[in-house]
């Protein structure tokens, strides 16, 4: 059989955590809790894999708009998962980073994101990017503002200005997507990594959140092994 290729760097916009409660008769919240469980088990099951980078989407500048309860949820859901859920990624000797706007987060998570990062910092064998308080937009330009800085302040030129210094200007310097999957039957992108994703192999599946599983998540790599990647060139046969 021939060996599986495994991308580097796999974004996941972990989706349907609301539907898959309310098709259970449970608030919303409840759907969190078990997408945490998910995350918990996908995110050790990946690094086995040997995937290097792992971004997930947990929470983005759009949703800010549900109810407070929810939002509260969320952030002690956060919290919770920084103590104690994520103890088994450090032990694999992952680092673990943030992306996202400081803005509006209360500085009990603020310092537990902190803490997570300084804890991590030096470990070598992957990367956990979680995605809090993130919009794609804001990333890119809040990268062009601190550029535009940079070359106010007469430390680079614009000449100077390309794709992959620009890259180091975003949140986190980190290598392009290769693997994009979306749970939740949802066909969009909602604003998450757009630089990164320039050239991301997309896979989309109906299974909401909560069930996603290894198993699942050896579909998205199968299918990823069948893409031809041509970056715009064309294969020679
Ligand atoms: C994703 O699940 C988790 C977050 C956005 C925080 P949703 O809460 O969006 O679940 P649905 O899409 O309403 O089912
Ligand atoms: C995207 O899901 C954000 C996260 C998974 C954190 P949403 O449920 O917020 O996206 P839309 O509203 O369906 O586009
Ligand atoms: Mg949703």
């Amino acid at each position: 059989m021939e060996e599986l290729k495994v991308p580097n760097h796999v974004a996941i916009i972990m989706d349907g955590n609301g539907r898959w409660a309310q098709n259970r008769g449970k608030k919303r919240t409840f759907g969190h809790q078990k997408g945490a469980d998910t995350l918990k088990k996908i995110s050790e099951y990946v690094y086995d894999k040997n995937i290097k980078v792992l971004s997930v989407f947990a929470f983005s500048t759009e949703n800010w708009k549900r109810d407070k309860e929810e939002v509260d949820f969320l952030m002690n859901l956060f919290l919770k998962a920084f103590n104690k859920n994520f103890e088994s990624v450090k032990k694999k000797g992952v680092k673990v980073i943030f992306s996202g706007l400081k803005t509006k987060l209360s500085d009990k998570v603020l310092d537990a994101m902190d803490k997570m990062s300084e804890e991590t910092k030096d470990n070598k064998n992957g990367i956990f990017n979680i995605c809090i308080n993130y919009g794609g937009q804001d990333e890119i330009a809040e990268a062009a503002k601190k550029i535009c800085t940079d070359v106010v302040d007469g430390k680079i030129k614009t000449s100077d200005i390309n794709t992959s210094m620009f890259n180091k200007y975003l949140f986190n310097d980190l290598p392009p997507i290769d693997l994009l999957i979306r749970t939740s039957g949802e066909y969009r992108i909602s604003n998450f990594m757009l630089y990164q994703m320039a050239y991301a192999e997309m896979y989309f599946t109906d299974v909401l959140w909560p069930d996603f599983d290894e198993n699942e998540m050896d579909k998205a790599i199968e299918s990823f092994n069948k893409r031809d990647r041509r970056y715009g060139g064309v294969k020679k046969k």
